[in-house]
């Protein structure tokens, strides 16, 4: 089925999804505040045409993408309303109450934030509105990363909850509803614990920054490709499964201690310079290109559909 989208806000994560949703069939309207927005919109119609080529479509399963100059005429059709307008917690209610005033009275208005919850977003719309506002947030890219974690406020209905997660599963994501609204959502608060861990290994000497991520890349990165950490702990304790896993290396693993973190500019000095050294003081291009690579592969091994032709 073939929805109007409108996506507001056209960064890096709005580009991403208006490819991914026309991808998929969808007709797409997008607004931003940037100056060269058509050149944007011509450009992404471009790849998505592209690509399609690519991949032997039909031109009738593909959708389009064109611009829209307000917020009013970005949504009047809308089906589904993605938001990935800049991060600011005074902006995005303020949006929602100009999107939520123009869209049809069923549609869903969904927001990419990583740290703002649709409970605050939705604090100035009516009942009505509020019971249409959900959390979708996206791994970067989203054309790209299957997850969207689908985050209900309380005001959030049921209905909304359902119909967000089957709009991202026409779009070939895997989204996940979280129960409740918690900081950080759930993949940046796992990502949060590692990254705080790996950081203070790093300062305390034990291990270096490149050496740390060949340990991730070739043990935990590689396992987790495949399962994740509960059927990991079931599959890894014998034939107790999970039972087994927390009988024998579970509670030891519970004792041991955090090392000290400093995560102020001077407690990074050794960290940042170590992955300069290792990595070039900016990202590479070729960097971005083998880590895209490598990652649709995984998913090509595992039969999810990896699209796209640029990332
Ligand atoms: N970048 C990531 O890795 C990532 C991952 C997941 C979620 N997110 C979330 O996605 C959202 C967008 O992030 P991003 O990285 O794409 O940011 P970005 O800065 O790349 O893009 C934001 C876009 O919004 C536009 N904009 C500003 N004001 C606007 C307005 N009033 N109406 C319409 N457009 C407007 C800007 O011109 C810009 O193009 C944020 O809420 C962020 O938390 C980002």
């Amino acid at each position: 089925m073939s929805f109007s989208v409108a996506v507001i806000g056209a960064g890096t994560i709005g580009r991403s999804f208006a490819w991914l949703f026309a991808r998929s069939g969808h007709s797409v309207r997008v607004l931003d505040t940037r100056g060269d927005l058509a050149e944007v919109v011509t450009s992404l119609q471009a790849d998505v045409s592209a690509d399609a080529a690519a991949h032997n479509m039909l031109a009738s399963e593909l959708g389009s993408i064109s611009l829209a100059d307000t917020v009013e005429s970005a949504v009047a059709d809308a089906a589904f309303v993605q938001e990935s307008g800049p991060e600011d917690p005074q902006a995005k209610p303020q949006l929602f109450a100009q999107i939520a005033a123009a869209a049809p009275a069923d549609a869903i208005l969904a927001t990419s934030s990583s740290t703002i919850p649709a409970s605050l977003i939705a604090r100035h719309l009516t009942t009505d509105a509020a019971a249409r506002v959900i959390v979708g947030h996206p791994f970067n890219p989203p054309h790209l990363m299957p997850l969207v974690e689908v985050v209900p406020a309380p005001a959030t209905s049921p209905d909304t909850v359902e119909r967000a997660l089957d709009f991202y599963r026409s779009c070939g994501r895997e989204p996940v509803a979280l129960n409740r609204e918690v900081r950080g959502f759930v993949g940046n608060r796992l990502q949060n614990a590692l990254m705080k861990e790996a950081i203070s290994l790093v300062e305390s000497g034990v291990i270096s920054a490149p050496d740390l991520d060949a340990v991730m890349k070739n043990s935990l990165g590689l396992r987790w490709s495949a399962v994740g950490q509960f059927e990991a702990m079931h599959l890894g304790g014998g034939d107790a499964g999970i039972r087994g896993f927390m009988d024998h290396i579970g509670s030891s693993f519970a004792q041991i201690g955090e090392l000290p973190l400093d995560l102020s500019d001077a407690g990074m000095a050794e960290v940042f310079a170590q992955v300069e050294r290792a990595y070039g003081e900016k990202p590479s291009e070729a960097g971005a290109e083998a880590r895209d690579r490598a990652q649709r592969a995984v998913l090509e091994s595992r039969g999810q559909e990896s699209t796209h032709s640029e990332d």
